[in-house]
């Protein structure tokens, strides 16, 4: 398969195509941003990386690369909920229109095409004129809304994908006009992380399986106590907490007091709990608290955050410290330890921006430390003013030895394989801003597969 990735950043696409079975060559990967391409360089020095504009590329271009596959993540801001939506009228939007422009003028039409954006491209006109367009290139698409919290991987990323097959090529499942929340096909596919670092359970792990209830549960976000553009009401109704409706952005890992009032235990320890993931009403067990305080059901359970963690010693994290004045920002933090499931979506605003940028993670493990921590967010809460902190308020902030995750964590959840690497000569907001443009590695790549597997 003769494989043309455009739009390329760190080559998030370029790792997909390798975890999948499908035989490729990438003939070209094009990308203007000289930092993302000193990073695709770093890891893929064989392949021919174009540093151009896409809207400089010809139908005659094109024709010469012979291309099966065009895989693609065109810039996401035009449509992003918080920003502007320009959509078509957004200057950057423009080099895919003009590659769609192209497409119905190709002699060697590609065969395949797979698309990744932003949740809320699916309602724009620049998604009206691809389907448009590949109706009259005539291709069969499927289009999905899925998060990486479907796969077991405890990071929500809710992205929009299409992929499309030229006729007389047919899916393997039958195609349907509506976006799937799902896969069509083998729904039960769950990632399995390499061993990434020896992390040893813990003693906040131990206690996670000694069904203790007392973890404070209010150290997560609260949407609505910061002065923000995103103000949003916390729920009570745990079946709001999905991923369609709030893009990982908006998670809460601490914030797990089930509120709902369909949620009682019953007599022998169980509740009823809709679960955020596949939806479904069902009865769990509990037993411990990492079920407990999950929103998510047996089926869809995710691997713990211990499993993304980098294995090195304490003096190699102590740059990732939160500083006292990104502890100022502690009521909006989303805040996560080991054994929790969920981590909010990284974005490229991670460590320069709090909220709604991605999680920050506790290396605390005293049950002690959050309990402090959880009562002076609720005096916090109650202050007018948020800024007069006392030292001793600084020290149980302290305490809870908060820090950023690292790059290469980030790189983890995003499913990078561990063979991936940064050129050392970039800053960490350089590569954080790189990664939080990137993509989900093993999602996509189960999207390649299905979208070239041919019907029985
Ligand atoms: C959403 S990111 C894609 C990220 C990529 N899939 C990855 O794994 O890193 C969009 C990328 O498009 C690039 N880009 C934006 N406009 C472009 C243009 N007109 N021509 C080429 N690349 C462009 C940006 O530099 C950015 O790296």
């Amino acid at each position: 398969m003769r494989v043309l990735e455009l739009y390329s950043g760190i080559g998030g696409m370029h790792c997909a195509l390798r975890d999948s079975d499908i035989a490729h060559e990438i003939v070209a990967a094009i990308d203007v941003n000289t930092t993302a391409n000193k990073i695709y360089k770093h890891n893929f020095p064989e392949t021919n990386l174009m540093d151009c504009g896409i809207e400089s590329l010809t139908a005659r271009q094109l024709d010469g690369m012979k291309i099966d596959m065009i895989v693609m993540s065109p810039p996401c801001q035009p449509f992003t909920r918080v920003g502007k939506k320009l959509d078509a009228e957004d200057i950057r939007t423009q080099s895919f229109l003009h590659l769609l422009s192209l497409l119905p003028r190709l002699n060697n039409c590609p065969k395949y095409i797979l698309v990744e954006n932003v949740k809320g491209f699916e309602e724009s006109e620049t998604c009206l004129k691809l389907h448009k367009t590949l109706m009259e290139c005539n291709f069969a698409y499927q289009e999905f809304l899925l998060t990486p919290l479907q796969f077991g991987i405890p990071n929500s990323r809710l992205r929009y994908y299409l992929i499309a097959k030229k006729a007389p090529l047919k899916f393997c499942f039958e195609n349907s006009s509506e976006i799937l929340n799902s896969l069509p096909v083998d729904s039960a596919l769950r990632y399995v992380p390499a061993t990434f670092s020896s992390h040893q359970p813990t003693t906040l792990l131990k206690n996670c399986n000694k069904s203790h209830r007392s973890v404070p549960d209010v150290l997560g976000q609260d949407h609505k106590t910061e002065n923000t553009s995103q103000t949003v009401e916390k729920s009570t109704d745990c079946t709001q907490n999905t991923y369609s409706e709030q893009d990982g952005t908006m998670g809460k890992n601490y914030d797990r007091e089930r509120k709902n009032n369909d949620t009682r235990d019953d007599s022998q320890g169980r509740f009823t709990m809709t679960c955020t993931i596949c939806r479904e009403r069902c009865l769990q067990t509990s037993g411990d608290i990492m079920r407990q305080l999950s929103e998510d059901c047996d089926k869809c359970q995710c691997r713990p955050v211990m499993d993304f963690l980098e294995d090195n010693t304490p003096q190699y994290f102590d740059s990732f410290m939160l500083t006292k004045k990104d502890l100022k920002r502690f009521i909006v933090m989303d805040i996560v330890f080991p054994c929790l499931q969920k981590t909010t979506c990284f974005t490229k605003r991670y460590g320069h921006f709090m909220e709604g940028a991605g999680s920050i993670f506790q290396m605390s493990e005293k049950i002690s430390d959050m309990e402090e921590a959880s009562e002076l967010k609720i005096r916090t809460l109650e202050l007018k003013n948020r800024d007069n902190w006392s030292d001793e308020d600084y020290q149980v902030l302290l305490r809870l030895k908060l820090r950023y995750f690292t790059p290469r964590e980030i790189a983890n959840f995003l499913c990078f394989p561990s063979t991936y690497h940064f050129p050392k000569d970039l800053s960490r907001i350089q590569l954080y801003r790189t990664l939080g443009n990137s993509l989900n590695v093993y999602l996509v790549s189960i999207l390649l597969q299905l979208m070239v597997k041919d019907p029985k």
